[in-house]
């Protein structure tokens, strides 16, 4: 895979919160692809962020897509909150319920993208039955909750999952989240990832630093 086809995808996670409107106005002009947002639910993940009015409130500040990463149980009760909010693509956990199916049929009723979210202990087989109806696949290198922790390395998921999406003959993402840096982006994108996401990596040393950070994780 080239570096071209790379996408980057900032977390707001690691955002100023006091100044969401304008970072994510930052992050857009340093060169981000997709805007990632980490919704948490203080249940499903041990940590709370925030929820679609929020959402809506930083829409304005950017036209690029909304990547929507939900971290709720249940997810089914708020998927159009966050279609009115702005979302363009909403990934949901595999591990948050027991109809990932239904899900997945909810987010596509409502003409946004879908994604199924893996956390790390979870084989990419979990999917397997659903490929045809997901528009991105997100591998967690991190057990989701925090920013910055460290990635764990989960590079022959990232090659099977790749092996999956081939199998579909469709255009799928596949997006790694959690612990992504110069090095460990390098070996994502050999593994088959094309989409990264990164919150601490991005957001160091401030928004003049956002574009130098976006470019050296792009590879
Ligand atoms: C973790 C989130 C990630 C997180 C990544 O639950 O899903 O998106 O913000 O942060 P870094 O890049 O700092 O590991
Ligand atoms: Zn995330």
């Amino acid at each position: 895979m080239s570096d071209s086809e790379i996408l980057i995808a900032p977390s707001i996670l690691s955002a100023d919160f006091a100044a969401l409107g304008a970072e994510v106005g930052a992050i857009d002009a340093a060169g981000a692809d997709y805007i990632h947002i980490d919704v948490m639910d203080g249940h499903f993940v041990p940590n709370l962020t925030f929820g679609a009015p929020v959402v809506k409130a930083i829409r304005i500040h950017t036209k690029k897509v909304f990547d929507v990463h939900l971290m709720i149980a249940p997810v089914d009760p708020l998927i159009a909150n966050f279609v009115d909010a702005g979302a363009d693509i909403i990934t949901a956990h595999v591990e948050a319920g027991p109809h990932l199916h239904r899900t997945l049929q909810n987010i596509k009723a409502r003409g946004v993208k879908a994604g199924a979210a893996l956390n790390p202990a979870t084989p990419v087989e979990a999917i397997a039955h659903v490929m045809d109806m997901v528009d991105l696949m997100l591998i967690m290198t991190v057990n989701p909750g925090f920013g910055g922790q460290g990635f764990i390395p989960l590079l022959d998921k990232i090659t099977q999952a790749r092996k999956m999406i081939e199998r579909t003959g469709r255009s799928i993402d596949l997006q790694v989240d959690g612990g992504v840096n110069v090095e460990t982006a390098k070996d994502c994108i050999n593994a088959g990832a094309n989409v990264l996401v990164a919150g601490s990596f991005v957001f160091k040393d401030g928004p003049e630093h956002y574009a130098r950070n976006i470019s050296a994780i792009r590879g």
